[in-house]
C-alpha cells in the first residue's frame, strides 16, 4: 500500500444561512468591504446543534456513501477546535453516535490544518494495516467567535464534513509543518478555573495579551494573511518535493478556505491559474478544520472531482500549522 482511497465524503449543512448584511446589526462593516476582502457573501451558522451533531450527521452520510457499517471502521479521527467538551473528544462522541464502539477515537487540535494532519495520520495508519478510518471535522466556529470584532466575525463560520478512508496503492505524498511562535498571531484562550489553595498565582508569558477575552478566537489578520499567503504555496511545493511530480500534475487544488484573496495570491506564487483550485468560500466562510473536507464534498457532489484525478489539499492556520496533500484518486 502506499496511498488511500476516499471511499465516499458526506457533509452538514447547518441551517442558518447569515448574510452580509446580516453582520451589520452586530459590527459596523457592509456587504461590500467584506465580499471584496474576504470573497465571502454569506456563510452558514448552527441553530444550537452541538459540535458533535452535526460531526454525527457528517460521519452517518459518508458511511451511507461509502456503504460502510460503523464496525468496520478500524479508527475515528476527529478534528476541531471548537468541540462541545474538554473531554472526551468529539470523535468518541461521534463513535457513540454512530455505533463504532470499541474502536479507537480521538480528536486533532491543528486548527485550519485538521484535515490535512488527519489524512497524513491516517494513512500511517492504514499503512500498518488498518481497513478503514473515519475522519471526521467538525466546527462550531460561531461559538468561539467575538461578534464585535469586525476583523475575524465576518470570516467564521460553522460547518462538518467527513471521509471514510481506506488503504490504495495510488500516490500519495505529505508536508506538515508547525512554527509555534507565530501561536500569538490567532488564538482562543480557555478560562480555567482557580483552585482553592491558590495563593499568588505563578503569572507566566505566553506571548498573548493579558487583556484579550477568554474563549473567543483573537486574530491578528495581517499577519496571519502574510503567514497564509506563504503557506499555501510552499506546503505544496513541499509535499511534491523529491517525488518527481510538479505542480503541473496535480488537477484540482482544494485549499483550505480561508480568503480569497490569499487564495489568489497562492496561485500566483504557485503559477497555476484560479482554475486550478475549488473554492465555495463564498456562501460557507471559513470553518477551520471542515473547510478543506466541505469544499471537497461539494467538488465531489458536483463531479468537478472524480476518479483518475490527482488533487492536492492545502491547509494553514492557527499554531502556526500547516500542511499539504498530494494525492491520486
Ligand atoms: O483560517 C485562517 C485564519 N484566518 C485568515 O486566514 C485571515 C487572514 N487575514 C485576512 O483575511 C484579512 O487580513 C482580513 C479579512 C481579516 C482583514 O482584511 P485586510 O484587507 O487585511 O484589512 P485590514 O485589517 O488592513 O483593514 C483595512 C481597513 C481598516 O480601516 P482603516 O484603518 O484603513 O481605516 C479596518 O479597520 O478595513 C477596516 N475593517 C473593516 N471595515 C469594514 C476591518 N474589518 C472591517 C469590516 N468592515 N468587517
Amino acid at each position: 500500500m502506499t496511498g488511500i482511497d476516499i471511499l465516499a465524503t458526506g457533509s452538514y449543512t447547518p441551517p442558518l444561512t447569515i448574510t452580509n448584511d446580516d453582520l451589520t446589526k452586530c459590527v459596523e462593516t457592509n456587504d461590500e468591504w467584506i465580499r471584496t476582502r474576504t470573497g465571502i457573501s454569506c456563510r452558514r451558522m448552527t441553530n444550537g446543534e452541538p459540535t458533535w451533531y452535526i460531526g454525527t450527521m457528517a460521519a452517518k452520510a459518508a458511511l451511507e456513501k461509502s456503504g460502510t457499517s460503523p464496525d468496520e471502521i478500524d479508527m475515528i479521527i476527529g478534528t476541531t477546535v471548537s468541540g462541545d467538551y474538554h473531554t472526551p473528544s468529539m470523535a468518541a462522541i461521534v463513535g457513540r453516535e454512530i455505533g463504532a464502539v470499541g474502536c479507537p477515537a480521538f480528536d486533532i487540535s491543528a486548527a485550519c490544518s485538521g484535515f490535512v494532519y488527519g489524512m497524513d495520520m491516517a494513512h500511517k495508519y492504514l499503512s500498518c494495516g488498518m481497513k478503514k478510518i473515519l475522519i471526521v471535522s467538525a466546527e462550531r466556529l460561531s461559538a468561539i467567535t467575538n461578534f464585535e470584532d469586525r476583523s475575524s466575525c465576518i470570516l467564521f463560520a460553522d460547518g462538518a464534513a467527513a471521509a471514510v478512508v481506506a488503504p490504495s496503492d495510488k500516490f500519495f505524498t505529505s508536508y506538515l509543518g508547525c512554527d509555534g511562535m507565530g501561536m500569538r498571531y490567532l488564538y482562543a484562550k480557555k478560562t480555567m478555573r482557580t483552585h482553592p489553595f491558590m495563593d499568588d498565582p505563578v503569572a507566566i508569558e505566553d506571548y498573548t495579551l493579558p487583556d484579550d477575552p477568554y474563549d473567543v478566537l483573537i486574530q491578528d489578520g495581517k499577519e496571519v494573511y502574510k503567514f497564509a499567503t506563504k503557506a499555501l504555496p510552499n506546503t505544496v511545493l513541499a509535499a511534491l518535493e523529491g517525488t518527481g511530480r510538479t505542480v503541473d500534475d496535480i488537477d484540482l487544488i482544494i485549499p483550505h478556505q480561508a480568503n480569497i484573496r490569499i487564495i489568489e495570491t497562492a496561485a500566483k506564487h504557485l503559477g497555476v491559474g484560479m482554475d486550478k483550485f475549488f473554492t465555495n468560500i463564498d456562501h460557507c466562510g471559513n470553518t477551520s478544520s471542515a473547510s478543506i473536507p466541505n469544499a471537497l464534498d461539494e467538488a465531489w457532489s458536483k463531479g468537478i472531482v472524480h476518479p483518475g484525478m490527482t488533487i492536492c489539499f492545502t491547509g494553514f492556520g492557527a499554531g502556526l500549522t500547516q500542511g499539504a496533500i498530494v494525492m491520486d484518486i
